[in-house]
């Protein structure tokens, strides 16, 4: 019996190594992609940098919101993240080992500028030029995020994205970027997600700043929208030839039943969560006949506004994670629309309670195509699973069919002509996910939060195969 058992556990054992082993299927998906395809892994400052109050910086809204009882599901913080600020050189030489081309990070506004604006803190200025150094040693392409959500808490005093003067503020933390490591980078993001930070945080109250208000949500729309094409404008002209880009969040959105009730609820909330940032940028205004609600950001427009919310980006980056179900409820402000569980539908679900439906991804490419943008990059796209690390391995196989099935619908669309030239894991490792602490992890890489050691996860070492043999 013992010499079955035994058996038995060496080929359950094998079963699952060869599960992480690409196969031909796999490598004819990659090579579906061709050669000038970017291939890169993503994280964000506030979600690894950690040295949350060192070496000079100042407090930014996560590290406010995140000490505030009953913000975080899980009562933790990013104050050491993963201490990226420490490791950046393993986490960029891991990047580099698992075959990544670009490696995408973003810069803390508040360690640049402590205060959100005036006096430069010289050591935040030199850790990003360490980071930018460590990439071009490694071989390792920098995709830099100038504003992924951590806005400096002495901005949001004085109302954050709700008060217009922020868009100078902003204008001014992005010429000092681009002037400082102009030389060193040639792809930049202005912004991460605005649909996201901007409704989480001014609308939902569940991310930072955490405010509930319909007023505070149109005119930081308002705002960052104008802040993302000056953004884009002052890299362009201070950077000619470098790459501006830009990142969106887009779900495919469906309701179940298909009445007109619920139909006009779909394009609702397709105008509030796909459509609202990218129009106005591609000089369409806001989607406010879709979305009536919209109609009050014109309180809070200048003459000229209209004209100076568009600017041409060189790329627009995708993120999509998930589909998202809706039916038609008058009792939401703004929307009028609530979104279904799909875990009450039975839908297969990620540790976050996001469905995973790899279909969504091709639909929503294909609903973006129908802009006139030529040059498109998912600059995120993962899972979080229940990862275990045991005997210094994660055999995360459902990540791995994750990737899979999300990147064959990737390749359709670019099969289908869609100018998708790279797609960015999220995210290289672990680390700490906002509202829901570190409980979910993300990462090719796993993190032990207790001493900061990294491991290659099964997923890691299936990209590794894939883009280096
Ligand atoms: C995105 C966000 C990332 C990461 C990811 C996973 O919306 O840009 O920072 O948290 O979601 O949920």
């Amino acid at each position: 019996v013992k010499n079955r058992l035994l058996t038995l556990l060496f080929l359950l054992f094998w079963i699952e190594c060869f599960y992480a082993q690409p196969d031909s299927t796999d490598l004819k998906l990659f090579e579906s992609f061709g050669t000038d395809f970017t291939w890169g892994a993503a994280c964000a400052a506030y979600q690894v940098e950690g040295a949350w109050d060192l070496d000079g910086k100042g407090l930014s809204v996560w590290d406010d919101f995140t000490h505030h009882r009953g913000k975080i599901k899980t009562k933790e913080n990013g104050d050491q993240g993963t201490d990226f600020y420490h490791r950046y050189n393993e986490d960029i030489l891991l990047a580099k080992q698992l075959g990544m081309d670009a490696f995408r990070f973003s810069i803390s506004w508040s360690r640049i500028f402590p205060e959100g604006a005036g006096k430069i803190n010289p050591e935040g200025v030199a850790f990003y030029h360490r980071v930018l150094d460590a990439c071009k040693t490694a071989g390792i392409e920098p995709w830099v995020t100038l504003y992924h959500w951590d806005l400096p808490l002495t901005l949001e005093k004085e109302g954050g994205w709700a008060n217009r003067e922020i868009i100078q503020a902003f204008e001014a933390f992005v010429r000092f970027c681009a002037e400082e490591y102009g030389t060193k980078v040639k792809h930049w993001m202005v912004m991460n997600e605005p649909a996201a930070f901007v409704g989480l945080g001014y609308l939902a109250g569940i991310h930072a700043p955490g405010k509930i208000s319909i007023r505070k949500f149109l005119k930081a729309t308002h705002h960052v929208c104008l802040s993302l094409a000056e953004g884009g404008r002052t890299l362009k002209e201070l950077l000619p030839q470098a790459m501006v880009g830009t990142t969106f969040s887009c779900s495919t959105i469906q309701s179940i039943r298909g009445s007109s009730r619920n139909n006009k609820a779909v394009k609702r909330m397709d105008a509030l969560l796909n459509r609202l940032y990218i129009e106005p940028s591609l000089g369409m205004g806001y989607p406010s006949d879709d979305l009536p609600a919209l109609k009050r950001l014109k309180r809070y427009m200048l003459p000229g506004d209209s004209a100076k919310l568009a600017f041409s980006f060189d790329f627009i980056g995708l993120q999509n994670y998930f589909r998202v179900l809706v039916r038609a409820n008058r009792l939401i402000p703004v929307v009028g629309a609530t979104r279904i569980r799909p875990e009450k539908l039975g839908l297969p679900v990620n540790e976050m309670g996001f469905e995973v439906y790899p279909e969504g991804m091709l639909s929503i490419l294909r609903q973006f195509s129908k802009y006139p943008i030529d040059n498109f990059y998912i600059t995120e796209n993962g899972v979080c699973v229940n990862d275990q690390l045991t005997d210094n391995a994660v055999h995360d196989k459902e990540r791995i069919q994750f990737f899979r099935d999300y990147l064959s619908h990737v390749s359709q669309a670019k099969k289908e002509g869609i100018p998708i030239n790279g797609y960015f894991v999220w995210s290289l490792t672990d680390n700490f996910e906002w509202n829901e602490g570190f409980r979910p992890r993300f990462g090719l890489v796993h993190v032990d939060y207790s001493t900061m050691k990294r491991t290659i996860k099964d997923s890691g070492w299936w990209f590794k195969a894939l883009l280096t043999d």
